[in-house]
This record gives C-alpha cells, structure tokens and sequence, in this order.
C-alpha cells in the first residue's frame, strides 16, 4: 500500500433522511436531496501501522461507528492495521455533516492506498455504509440519494457551477449534539406516531425537489426544504424521549431568516441533527445575511461557503 490523503466537503439535505429501512446494510428509508459545501473540508490521511490508530482533530479516540465500518470493508479486502488521521476545518458532530465528509474521504483515501479501483459508485455506497449521508459527499453540487432494497444510486442532479448560490452556517453552540443520529433514527421508527407520514411526505418532496432543483425555481425550494426541516423536526420532536436539537438561538436565526424573506431577499433556512442553522441564498446576498445572522442573539460565529465540488486526493 502506499499512503494517501483525501478531501471531501460535507453536504447538507434540502430534503432530510431520518430513517432508515435497514438498519444491518444501512440503507436510508426515503431519498433524499442535499448539496455540497465547498468551503468545508474534512482531511483523511492513513498509512499502515503496527496497531489501528484513529486520531480525529487532533485527538486520539475509540470511534465504535469507524471501528465497524473498518471490520466490514476487511470482509472484502486485505487491509492491514492503519493509522488514520482525519481532521475538519469546522466544528466536528454537532450537526454539520463531519461523518459525511469523513467517511467520504476515508473511502477515497482507502481506494487509492490500496490501489481498489472503486468506481465513483462503488465508493458511494462504502461511505454510506459508514454514514447515510456520506454517499452525497463523494458527488459536487446537487446530489440524490435514492434507496433500494440493498443499495442506493446517488446521482449529481445540478453541477457545482450551475446555480451561484451560498450557504450561510450560523454556529448557535459549541456543544457535541446529545443524541447521535443512528440511535435517534431507530428511536424516531419505534415510537413516533408521525413516523408513515414523515416516509410519504419525504418521497413527495423529493420528486418536487428535483424538479425545482433543475429548473433552478427558488420559490419552489424554500418551500420544500423549509418543509421537509419542520417534518423532520416535528418527527424528532415526537420521538419518545424528545429529541431536541434546538435552542434559543435557532428559533432566533428561523425568525431573522423569515423576516430577510419578507423584506424581498431570497433565502431560506434548513437545519440538521443539531442547533446550527444554514441558510441558503443567492451569491450576491451572502455578505448581507451572513451580517444579519451574526447579530442574532446566540449566535456565536457565522460560516459562508459557496456549492463545492466532488471529493478527492490530495497531492
Ligand atoms: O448520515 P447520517 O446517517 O448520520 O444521517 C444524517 C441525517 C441528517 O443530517 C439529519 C439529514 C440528512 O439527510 O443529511
């Protein structure tokens, strides 16, 4: 093997996964629809070792979900103990999609160091056996996952370079989210009563979205995505126990979002398993509503990153 180093950026959902239709291969319950942040990254350099050695951010951990993603990769191929190194220039598990872009460059790193020959698919669908999201994570631009029995297709459904828009982050904690999202999906299917309407309304929404997506209808998407973010809220909301992901300051960041939109500019927000709200906007408004969300009360920083591209190595 030789060493490597791989890049991806995490990706956030227009229209969310939570749920999922088999737990064993890991397989999301409904499609989904997210795009690319290209102004985030997560690094993964491995090298063989004498013992498995992960250090993530700087920080040598146990990480039961990267042990068990290694042990099945090693049912296939002959993989000797490594050390991996990943790190994020952005805060790591709390709802900004860093085990989306970790297991996404992990794949690539993995694939070039053992020279795998994985194609672009196949590698997607190793990094969703790490995370369900992470398979969106290997494509640029807008991306769709779409389940199958024992599989999914991801597919890029608009280039990086199509449609300038920007994603605003505003960081409202600096906490680690309480719940993760593998337990909080099986806790959602065993107890919400919302549970069914949250899978039909999922499916309706992404048919919707990948029409708006294409025909690059703004409109059309704060609808959809600002939808299927209150769905999905709702659902955690009426998981046994609650799960809250909220605070203060992301019903603060809902309410400058919602009057931006009344005062005529076009942005709308999502927001993941965690308190930080993203909002989406044309380029030429990023500077503006990223001032108006850093003066939200909570608020502790605001991120801007522009669509990004596919995953990689680094040279
Ligand atoms: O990739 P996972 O299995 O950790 O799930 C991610 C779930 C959400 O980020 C909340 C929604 C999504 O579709 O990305």
């Amino acid at each position: 093997m030789q060493a490597a180093t791989a890049y991806a950026h995490p990706n956030i959902a227009l229209v969310k996964y939570w749920g999922k239709s088999n737990d064993e291969l890991n397989i999301p319950a409904t499609p989904s629809l997210a795009i690319t942040l290209g102004d985030l990254r997560t690094t993964s350099h491995i090298e063989e070792s004498a013992s498995e050695v992960v250090v993530l951010d700087g920080e040598r951990v146990t990480d039961v979900k990267l042990e068990r993603w290694l042990e099945l990769l090693r049912k296939q191929y002959d993989l000797p103990p490594l050390h991996v190194e990943s790190s994020s220039d952005f805060p790591a598990n709390s709802g900004l999609a860093s085990s989306a872009s970790g297991f996404a460059a992990l794949t690539v790193a993995i694939s070039s160091a053992f020279d795998l020959r994985l194609s672009l698919q196949e590698q997607c669908e190793w990094a969703r056996r790490g995370s369900g999201s992470a398979a969106r994570s290997l494509h640029g631009g807008f991306v769709a996952l779409e389940p199958e029995k024992t599989l999914c297709t991801v597919s890029q459904v608009l280039g990086e370079n199509e449609w300038d828009l920007s994603i605003v982050i505003a960081i409202t904690s600096d906490r680690a989210k309480t719940t993760g999202s593998t337990a909080g999906m099986t806790a959602s299917r065993d107890t919400s009563p919302f549970y069914d309407g949250w899978l039909r309304a999922t499916v309706e929404a992404y048919e919707l979205a990948l029409v708006a997506t294409r025909s690059k209808d703004f409109e059309a998407l704060v609808r959809i995505a600002e939808g299927s973010c209150r769905q999905m809220h709702a659902l955690m909301l009426s998981t046994e126990p609650a799960l809250i992901y909220w605070n203060a300051a992301t019903l603060n960041c809902i309410e400058t979002v919602t009057c931006m939109r009344e005062a005529g500019i076009k942005v709308f927000y999502t927001i993941d398993a965690g308190s930080h709200l993203k909002a989406i906007c044309q380029k030429g408004d990023a500077m503006n509503v990223s001032d108006q969300l850093r003066q939200v009360d909570g608020v502790h920083s605001v991120l801007v990153s522009s669509i990004g591209g596919p995953a990689g190595i680094v040279r």
